[in-house]
């Protein structure tokens, strides 16, 4: 049985808060809004570091919207560095297959100040109070900078649908950290101990059962548009790297946080909790703690109909 979750059924304007590479998750989330009824409610794209440095992150996201129609839709990147974890602490830690940006060459200058998308974070909610849902699907650096500039913001915007974290279950960029709350502990827990009305989480309890195939690769590629050779290359040669292994299974990840934007009844179980995160250095940093008495509670999506979100993925996916 589906169901809405609170807050979740007023339309209203989104923000785009992401973590984009070259395509990715990212990339199929933004093309499923775009392709999507809610195309017109995307009012702009904020970008943060974590696949990448968000000034490279943006340049992939103004690809996107320009390939996808709507050149003229804001892209900004925002913070430049995590608050705490550095590509050197990286080094410290137990081998981590993936680290995004860390892996990267850094950006000229150390430190950047907030740049234009934090305060296009602000100013968006300030604008439309109650009336903006933020789709984090990166860490959540831009999110927490803004809180921290401005607190008086968090009881202002209407929902923030996140994907990230690992609550019930083991994580992906460490033994017990997923990705997006890996890179950016400090800011996951302040976002986690705000008081934003609505949280809803799409932590890798739910993306865990969520995957897909060569099957659909293969359906996708098969259109040719420049949105396919973007994925094309992403989806093939990186990850899950279908062209290279045909037997790879992907995750879903920021698709199903995306697809419950667009369709909340996709969501058929969820569960309320107080959460925190471990912001210790040590091979916990970044995991997920619950019973956390501070914030408000965080709707954690435990079940969707991954059929339909497959669904819209590849409707999608496949537009000319
Ligand atoms: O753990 C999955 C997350 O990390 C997704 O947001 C994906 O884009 C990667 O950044
Ligand atoms: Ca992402």
């Amino acid at each position: 049985m589906s169901f809405l979750l609170a807050g979740a059924g007023a339309r209203g304007q989104i923000i785009l808060d992401t973590d984009s590479g070259a395509f990715a998750d990212d990339g199929v989330a933004v093309t499923m809004l775009l392709r999507s009824p809610r195309r017109g409610d995307l009012r702009g794209i904020t970008v943060v570091s974590g696949n990448v440095w968000s000034r490279d992150g943006a340049g992939f996201m103004a690809r996107n919207a320009r390939l996808l129609g709507v050149p003229e839709l804001p892209v900004l990147a925002g913070t430049e560095m995590p608050m705490t974890h550095t590509a050197a602490m990286r080094k410290t830690e137990k081998p981590i297959a993936f680290a995004g940006a860390f892996d990267l060459p850094v950006p000229a200058a150390e430190v950047q100040p907030p740049s234009g998308g934090v305060d296009f974070l602000i100013r968006s909610v300030e604008a439309a109070p109650g009336r903006v849902t933020i789709l984090a699907i990166g860490p959540l650096t831009n999110v927490a900078t803004a809180l921290q500039l401005r607190p008086d913001i968090a009881g202002k915007i209407g929902s923030l649908v996140m994907m990230g974290g690992a609550v019930h279950v083991g994580g992906n960029a460490s033994q017990a950290a997923e990705f997006n709350f890996w890179f950016d502990p400090e800011a996951a827990r302040i976002v986690l101990r705000s008081g934003i009305p609505n949280k809803v989480l799409f932590a890798l309890d739910v993306c865990n059962h969520a995957h897909f195939t060569k099957k659909l690769f293969d359906e996708i590629v098969a259109v040719k548009t420049p949105i396919t050779e973007l994925y094309r290359e992403d989806f093939g040669n990186v990850y899950p790297g279908f062209l290279k292994n045909p037997n790879a299974q992907g995750s879903l990840w920021d698709e199903l946080a995306a697809a419950y934007v667009i369709d909340p009844k996709l969501v058929k179980r969820s569960e309320s909790l107080r959460l925190d995160v471990e912001t210790t250095f040590g091979p916990s940093y970044g995991a997920v703690r619950t019973g956390g008495k501070a914030g408000t509670p965080v709707t954690v999506v435990l079940d969707m109909d991954f059929d339909g979100v497959l669904g819209l993925y590849r409707k999608a996916l496949t537009a000319r």
